[in-house]
């Protein structure tokens, strides 16, 4: 860790250390990976005009998000199977963003459970990722999980029925290593795949699921991969807590435009 001072040294290090499968997982963007690129220049496309001689000896980065207050305007995105990195896996950051005071957001595809990252972090507001099953009952059990665990949100992806197609991927192809598991997703599989785990997500899901989940769960209610103000209108009129824009770290949809325009 001497000598890494910021994302950009982290990401480095992280690619020279991971084996070639993980880092083609965690690397990778759809097809020409045009969004994934256009996301990183879109920030470098904005400047910012900074005022002078004001008052800056007390510093203040908090706000709110879905009316409670956090300390810094971060948060962890639901990012898949951490502990093909570390074996801290989706623990470690959640504790991480305990200490900063962020908002952890716990991938349905993580390779920790709900209990323990709860248990790692219990003073972090926790958001709990889901995806649609095609079995409702099995959608149901998991709000009920969260909120038990102490997760104050669920968060839908809907930019993923089907996962995007991702050239690293197929040049070094995926398994699953035998210490990891999805006990959140996959509570019950003893052998794992990535096409069982992604087989499971209802492919025909539509907006009356979003109805359908209000119907049924207590918790707030975020969508994830919301990218036109079209879809922001309907998922407002539907009653979801939040809209999350975002085009999925560019692995979905390729030539969807970057999220932060200037
Ligand atoms: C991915 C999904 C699982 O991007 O979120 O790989």
């Amino acid at each position: 860790m001497e000598g890494l001072v910021c994302v950009d040294d982290f990401e480095k290090e992280a690619l020279r250390k991971l084996g070639n499968v993980t880092r083609a997982y965690y690397r990778s963007g759809a097809d020409d990976e045009f969004t994934l690129k256009d996301n990183g220049a879109a920030f470098s496309r904005i400047l910012l005009r900074p005022f002078m001689l004001r008052d800056v000896s007390n510093r203040d980065l908090s706000t709110t998000v879905l009316g409670k207050k956090v300390a810094v305007p971060i948060g962890i995105s639901p990012t898949a199977m951490q502990r093909l990195a570390h074996p801290d896996g989706e623990c470690g950051s959640a504790k991480a963003i305990e200490t900063i005071g962020g908002i952890m957001v716990l991938s349905y595809f993580a390779t920790c459970s709900c209990e323990e990252v709860a248990a790692a972090a219990p003073n972090a507001r926790k958001w709990f990722n889901f995806y649609m099953h095609k079995d409702r009952t099995i959608t149901q059990g998991v709000f009920k999980r969260a909120e038990k665990a102490g997760f104050e949100a669920v968060v839908l992806t809907v930019d993923a029925p089907v996962i995007g197609k991702r050239r690293d991927i197929e040049r070094n192809p995926f398994d699953f290593p035998p210490h990891i598991k999805l006990p959140n997703a996959c509570p019950d599989e003893e052998e794992l795949s990535v096409s069982k785990a992604h087989d499971d997500i209802d492919h025909g899901a539509t907006w009356e699921a979003v109805s359908w989940i209000k119907s049924v769960s207590r918790l707030p209610l975020v969508l994830k991969g919301i990218q036109t103000a079209e879809d922001a209108i309907h998922a407002v009129e539907l009653g979801v807590d939040g809209i999350w824009i975002s085009n999925h770290g560019g692995r979905q949809i390729d030539t969807a435009p970057a999220t932060v325009i200037s």
